[in-house]
């Protein structure tokens, strides 16, 4: 390892090293976790050197994740890159000037100056550190029993909604701090944020209303939306999104708020900045969160009390047990002192505020072992890489497979056969790998090389320029074939019943269907020499077959298999063509006409393949009748 830091920092953490790995990066990995105090030894030269690639590189994790909805890096190895800048530069006082300890500015929106500068948290990983939080406070303060109040920390994107005369005017992300991005529009959206405080409370007392507020929350997803976005990403064959977090940045970032409308982005306060009023600001943290919910806004759930250093450990390893029963992804416990007039006498540093700290609970992480590397076969081709693990328990359920993305992902990373990974859960559901113990690799251990042929019909695979994925060109691929009647049998599309992967593979594996087409010309005395108990399950099969002719035409074109057209695409071009033949005869689309402009190309794309257009067509020729969209909404 080269690094400015000599040998002594041969002795971190592996996992701190895995992580740094994992994020690409080039530069000497010298992140640790939970220890402060080594760094000041470095000489000035060597310290500015690192302090410049830091900044850069948090910013370039910045520009990914909030720009460009890809990150390359875990939440951990980023946290521990911030740290690992806050305690340089507090120790380098010199150099601290103009830190980027981010901005999710996009450039895509106006502008807007918070009134009131928006800080982040200090963070603590154990209970000395929390212990230590509480002592300083103790000490400056001259008080004992000081009362805190224990909060879930949301893992989404923060916000600051302001209130005028109780109406919303404006949502602004935290941006540097200073500046952020103005989403009105897109948070206007969201259903359970109310765009008028509620002035009297439902026992008919006044809610008092500042004449300014600038609220601070968070925008989140739940794990419920995040499964059903996740679904519809992959049945339209797009990426899923890693984590709740990285789909609730992205949402917020769209410029269509028509888009954002479809994802159900949920929110909640939990703070102020700035709170012009005559009755002056809320005594209390537990002050704020009634009137949040007096006013009928959403607040937080799960809140702790405690009082003292035991109680507050307690409280925060409960709430440590508790969290994998939420229904929204949280990284941590916000510790905040409940007291609002202790927390002037705190004060507040540049970045963050001496009153509040966070605790980062570690993401579910195990280490185990990568078997083999194999490909996924799409159905339009993209050959996904999967990481087939030494079966190993994480969070509760056991993982044997991780995706690795694509070509570029797995050389990035240097992922290779045999190699010990660490594995973590991101946002509690995909296990994904987090980092590579690369001192445990054996000499003889050779990069992993990306197959040149397509792994099951040996066609040369192709890589489209600008794009990441690497596809089987060979539409006839038996893979791709059955990867596109699973997906047109499934039950968000025509859902035939008895037609599953197994018997989807031997339909295919005996020449009898090579497209959707097909499976309306299956023969019954074929299908009985299929073996097994075959008379009744022969007719279950055909008679569900034949039931799918006339399901809804929406779901028909869902299981056509367009690229980027799922579920509310169908929906659109099905009200619009209203039937297969009208579907399959269309040259041009108005992109004006109630269909979106990249529905329009997708469905025009697919066409333009003789093959497809002519597919439409033999369902038509072929008996299949879905029903007309009914004149009252699809859902
Ligand atoms: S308090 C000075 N409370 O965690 C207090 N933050 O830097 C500032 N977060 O992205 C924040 N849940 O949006 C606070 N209950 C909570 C929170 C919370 C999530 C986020 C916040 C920011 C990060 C802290």
């Amino acid at each position: 390892m080269n690094s400015p830091y000599g040998t002594r920092w041969l002795a971190v953490c592996i996992v701190v090293a895995a992580l740094a790995a994992i994020g690409g990066a080039d530069v000497p990995v010298a992140s640790v976790i939970g220890n402060a105090s080594q760094d000041t030894a470095l000489n000035d030269d060597s310290a500015h050197e690192r302090i410049l690639w830091l900044r850069a590189e948090i910013a370039r994790h910045d520009d990914l994740y909030f720009k460009k909805a890809a990150p390359e890096i875990s939440d951990a190895a980023y946290d521990a890159l911030k740290r690992e800048l806050v305690v340089l530069e507090q120790a380098h006082p010199e150099f601290a000037q103009n830190s980027v300890l981010g901005d999710d500015r996009s450039g895509r929106f106006l502008t807007y100056r918070h009134r009131v500068r928006m800080l982040g948290l200090d963070k603590s990983y154990t209970e000395a550190e929390l212990r230590t939080f509480h002592g300083r406070h103790e000490k400056q303060l001259n008080h004992a029993d000081l009362v805190y109040v224990v909060e879930p920390k949301y893992d989404g994107v923060a916000i600051s909604v302001t209130y005028e005369n109780g109406r919303l005017v404006r949502a602004v992300t935290r941006g540097n701090g200073t500046e952020g991005d103005d989403v009105t529009a897109n948070v206007r959206t969201i259903r359970s944020l109310a765009t008028e405080l509620r002035a009297t409370d439902t026992d008919g007392s006044a809610n008092p209303i500042p004449d300014i507020v600038e609220l601070r929350g968070e925008i989140y997803v739940s794990f419920a939306e995040f499964g059903r976005i996740n679904r519809d990403q992959e049945e339209q064959g797009s990426e899923p999104f890693a984590h709740p977090r990285n789909l609730a940045a992205g949402t917020l970032k769209l410029t269509n708020p028509e888009e954002v409308a479809q994802r159900k982005l949920e929110i909640v306060f939990y703070g102020w900045g700035a709170w012009e009023s005559a009755q002056g600001e809320p005594a209390s943290q537990r002050e704020l969160h009634t009137l949040i919910r007096a006013w009928g806004l959403p607040g937080l759930e799960h809140i702790k009390l405690a009082s003292g250093a035991d109680e507050l450990w307690m409280a925060v390893q409960a709430l440590g047990r508790e969290r994998s029963r939420f229904g929204f992804p949280t990284d941590g416990a916000v510790v905040k002192l409940d007291a609002a007039d202790l927390w002037e006498a705190l004060g507040a540093s540049d970045q963050s505020s001496r009153w509040a700290v966070a605790f980062k609970f570690a993401p579910a992480r195990v280490r185990t072992q990568v078997r083999s590397i194999t490909l996924q076969v799409g159905r339009t081709g993209v050959l996904t890489p999967v990481a087939e693990l030494e079966p190993v328990v994480l969070g509760g359920s056991t993982v044997s497979r991780a995706l690795l993305h694509n070509r570029e992902w797995i050389a990035q990373h240097d992922i290779r056969v045999d190699d010990a990974v660490f594995l973590e859960k991101a946002g509690e559901i995909i296990p994904q790998l987090a980092g590579v113990d690369t001192a445990a690799r054996p000499a003889t251990s050779k990069p992993y090389e990306f197959p040149s042929e397509c792994p099951e019909c040996r066609t040369p695979v192709e890589s489209l320029t600008g794009e990441a994925a690497v596809r089987c060109s060979n539409h006839s691929c038996p893979a791709q074939v059955r990867r596109r009647v699973e997906h047109f049998a499934s039950k968000a599309c025509v859902d035939i019943d008895g037609l599953g992967p197994a018997m989807v593979e031997k339909l295919v594996a005996k020449g009898w269907v090579k497209d959707i087409a097909d499976l309306y010309r299956l023969r019954r005395e074929d299908l009985l020499t299929l073996g097994g108990n075959v008379d009744k399950s022969t007719d279950r099969l055909l008679a569900a077959i034949e039931r799918s002719k006339r399901v809804e035409l929406w779901r028909f074109i869902n299981g056509l298999g367009i690229p980027r057209v799922g579920a509310a695409k169908a929906k659109q071009l099905a009200a619009k063509f209203g039937s297969l033949e009208a579907l399959a005869a269309v040259r041009a689309v108005d992109p004006t006409a109630g269909i979106d402009s990249a529905a329009a190309e997708s469905v025009l794309e697919f066409l333009s393949d003789p093959r497809n257009r002519m597919m439409v067509k033999d369902l038509v020729r072929l008996g299949v009748e879905p029903k007309k969209q009914s004149a009252a909404s699809p859902d």
